[in-house]
């Protein structure tokens, strides 16, 4: 039997266990995907025991993002250029790890949007934290323009705007609106609107109307920031797909088949947000 799990520091409200339960029933896989709360004193000895534990990976949540992609011995791209890793598995004996964030916001994008790249234009970004450098990637490496950061930090944006090159202009956190009107897509990567708590204050009256405005926060799975834009008439992009999507190249690694993601698992995942 095949057996992975999510390791975090609480860990109780990781829906990871929902998204992968789901697909070990669907395609009918002999296998377990658990949730394990692992502290941080204790990281390292449990990825250096993940094969004595029978474990072919897991999901690395807060806090173990960093560590997880130091203590790898293989990274792919993404996680590299995020410095931290979601996803890792044991390729002969070594430990492997990659950054589903971009793949998994990429794809759900293309998926919703498929036109979002037309018009050449720049990319607007709020936030400059580990999901910020995710989707910057993303963005680069499908070949944008420039990619406009706004952060409420100014320095935090400035040393991520370092690492990415010339393509990444850092903009005031106050002209997130103004200078985001000719925008392609516009993406909040920031923790407001979590549970409702807090606004981005954003004004959406100029806005290109191609603009595709999308949140990888999703709970609730409509947030203001999404229901103003959609109120401008622009389409919008939840952040539910992006985690769904995230999960999937994981699933591949350990249980050794390609999950598809479905509207069944979408309503699923949704009506557990909606029960909280
Ligand atoms: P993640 O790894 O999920 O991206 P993070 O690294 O903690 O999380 O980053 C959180 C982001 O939300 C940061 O860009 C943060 O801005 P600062 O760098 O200025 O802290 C942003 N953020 C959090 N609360 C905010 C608020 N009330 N207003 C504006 N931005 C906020």
């Amino acid at each position: 039997m095949k057996q992975a799990c999510v390791i975090g520091w609480p860990i109780e409200h990781s829906r990871s266990p929902i998204i992968h339960g789901y697909w070990l029933k669907h395609y009918g896989i002999d296998g377990t995907y658990t949730k394990r709360a692992v502290s941080p004193g204790e990281i390292e000895a449990f990825l250096n025991g993940l094969a004595a534990e029978g474990l072919a990976g897991c999901n690395v949540t807060i806090p173990h993002k960093e560590a997880a992609f130091r203590l790898a011995a293989n990274r792919d791209a993404s996680a590299i250029a995020v410095g931290a890793a979601n996803t890792l598995w044991l390729e002969d004996g070594c430990l492997c790890a990659a950054n589903t964030d971009t793949y998994g916001y990429m794809t759900y994008l293309g998926r919703e949007a498929e036109d979002w790249g037309r018009r050449d234009a720049p990319v607007s970004i709020l936030g400059a934290g580990g999901a910020s450098r995710a989707i910057v990637y993303g963005f680069l490496e499908a070949g944008v323009p420039e990619v406009r950061i706004f952060n409420r930090s100014v320095e935090r944006a400035e040393a991520l705007a370092q690492t990415f090159g010339p393509r990444v202009k850092v903009l005031p956190w106050d002209q997130r609106s103004r200078a985001s009107t000719e925008a392609a897509v516009l993406v909040n990567t920031t923790s407001v609107g979590l549970k409702g708590a807090g606004s981005l204050d954003m004004d959406f009256t100029d806005f290109h109307p191609d603009c595709i405005v999308s949140d990888i926060v999703y709970v609730p799975l409509e947030t203001a920031f999404i229901r103003e834009a959609r109120r401008h008439g622009l389409r919008t992009v939840d952040g539910l797909g992006m985690l769904l999507h995230q999960a999937v190249p994981g699933f591949e690694k350990w249980f050794g088949l390609r999950p598809e993601v479905t509207d069944e698992l979408y309503d699923l995942i949704a009506a557990d947000i909606e029960a909280v």
